[in-house]
C-alpha cells in the first residue's frame, strides 16, 4: 500500500475506532486519527459543573473544579504513545479462541502530545497517607457488566502515580480533549496499558489495595490457561501494568502485491513500559537470517520509534518478520503460541506480514 491511499477505519463504531495504516510520517498521530476504545457510554460533561473528587487514604479529601485545578497546579506536558492491551489480538486466534473480545489487529496505538497537570502534584497537595499503595481512577461513563452499572476504572501503583510523566490531561495536540478521548480531564499513564489512562475522570481514591473495579479485578489480567469451569474468567490472572516491548510492520500491508527487488519496509516499535529501543531487526525467511532496521525517529521516552529497512525480495509469497529489543534487555517471543492468554492481551510475538512478490 502506498501511504497516499486514504486510510481506512477499522472496527468502526462510535466507541471503538482505529485508522489503518498508521502513517510512518506521523510520529505524532493527528487528533482526528487517534484510535479510540470505550467500554460504555461516552458522557458529555459540562466543564462548568464538573468536579474531581479526591478521597480515600489522604490527609485532606478534596473536590476540585476544572478551573481550580488548572489555576492551582503547574502546567505539564508529555508526549506519549497510548497502546491498547488488545493490540494484535486477532493474531492470537490462530492459537486458541477468544470469544467476545474485539479482534484488533495492529491498529490501536497512537501518539499524542498531552497537556494538563501532574497527578503527583494533586496527590502531594491533598497529602498521601503512609498506608496508601494504589491510586484508583474512576470515570464518569457508565458501563454495564454482571448486572451492575458503574464507571470504568482501575488503579496504578502509587510509585508510578507520583512520576512526573503521569498527567491529568485536559489537552491533546494543543486543543481541549475531544469528547471521545475523555473531556474534560483524563489520566495519561505513559508506558502502561491504555486501560489505565482513565477518561472522563471523576474520582481519585487512594487505597492500600488495588481497585476492585471490574476492569482491574476481572479484566485486563493476564491468565495463560482458561479455567474449564469458567473459561472467560481471568480474576486469577495477573493485573496488567506496563506495556510489553512490541514491534509492528506498517508497510507493506498484509496481502499486498509488491515488485521484486528492493522493497522498503516500515513500521513502529516501542520498548517495554515505554523505554527506549536498542535494536529493531527484519527477516524475510521466517527468522533464520536477520538484518538491522534503521531507526528513523526514535522519540523521547514514553513513545514509539519508527524504523525502516530495505529488503531484497525474490518473487513468490514472502513472510516478513520484525522483532525488537529494548534497553531493559527484553526480547519478543517468536510465536503467538507463547503469548496467547484467555482474553488476548499484550500480544507481542514477532509480527509477521505475508506479501506476494512479483
Ligand atoms: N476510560 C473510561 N472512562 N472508559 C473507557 O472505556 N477505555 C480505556 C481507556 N480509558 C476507557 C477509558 C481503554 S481500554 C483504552 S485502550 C484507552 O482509554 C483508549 O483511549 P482513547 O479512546 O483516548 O484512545
Amino acid at each position: 500500500m502506498t501511504v497516499d491511499e486514504p486510510p481506512s477505519r477499522l472496527i468502526h463504531d462510535a466507541r471503538n475506532t482505529a485508522v489503518w495504516p498508521i502513517r510512518p510520517e506521523h510520529f505524532i498521530t493527528p487528533a482526528n486519527a487517534f484510535f479510540t476504545r470505550s467500554h460504555g457510554t461516552i458522557p458529555r460533561i459540562d466543564p462548568a459543573t464538573w468536579r474531581l473528587e479526591v478521597d480515600g487514604l489522604v490527609d485532606r479529601p478534596a473536590s476540585f473544579s476544572l478551573e481550580e485545578l488548572l489555576r492551582r497546579f503547574p502546567r505539564r506536558e508529555v508526549t506519549a504513545t497510548l497502546v491498547c492491551a488488545g493490540l494484535r489480538r486477532a493474531e492470537l486466534l490462530s492459537a486458541g479462541p477468544l470469544p467476545g473480545e474485539l479482534p484488533w489487529g495492529p491498529e490501536p496505538a497512537s501518539t499524542g502530545r498531552w497537556a494538563g497537570i501532574a497527578l503527583g502534584d494533586v496527590l502531594l497537595a491533598v497529602g498521601v497517607s503512609e498506608r496508601a499503595r494504589y491510586v484508583e481512577l474512576t470515570g464518569l461513563d457508565e458501563v454495564e457488566r454482571e448486572d451492575a452499572r458503574f464507571g470504568f476504572g482501575g488503579s496504578i501503583d502509587l510509585a508510578k502515580a507520583l512520576g512526573p510523566e503521569v498527567l491529568l490531561a485536559h489537552e491533546l495536540e494543543g486543543d481541549a480533549l475531544p469528547t471521545v478521548h475523555g473531556f474534560p480531564l483524563r489520566t495519561v499513564v505513559p508506558g502502561w496499558i491504555g486501560a489505565r489512562s482513565v477518561k472522563w475522570l471523576g474520582r481519585i481514591t487512594l487505597s492500600a489495595e488495588p481497585s476492585a473495579n471490574y476492569f482491574q479485578s476481572r479484566a485486563y489480567r493476564l491468565q495463560r490457561e482458561a479455567d474449564p469451569r469458567n473459561p472467560r474468567d481471568v480474576s486469577a490472572g495477573v493485573a496488567l501494568t506496563e506495556v510489553p516491548l512490541n514491534a509492528v510492520i506498517i508497510e507493506p500491508a498484509a496481502g499486498r502485491v509488491v515488485a521484486a527487488g528492493r522493497v522498503r519496509v516500515r513500521g513502529w516499535a516501542m520498548g517495554s513500559g515505554g523505554r527506549p529501543l536498542r535494536q529493531v531487526e527484519l527477516s524475510a525467511d521466517d527468522g533464520h537470517r536477520w538484518m538491522a532496521a534503521h531507526l528513523t525517529s526514535r522519540g523521547p521516552d514514553w513513545t514509539w520509534g519508527f524504523w525502516e529497512a530495505v529488503l531484497d525480495l525474490e518473487p513468490g509469497e514472502r513472510t516478513l518478520v520484525v522483532r525488537a529489543t529494548d534497553t531493559a534487555g527484553r526480547v519478543q517471543p517468536a510465536t503467538v503460541a507463547e503469548t496467547w492468554n484467555v482474553k488476548g492481551y499484550n500480544n507481542n510475538a514477532w509480527h509477521r506480514v505475508t506479501v506476494q512478490v512479483e
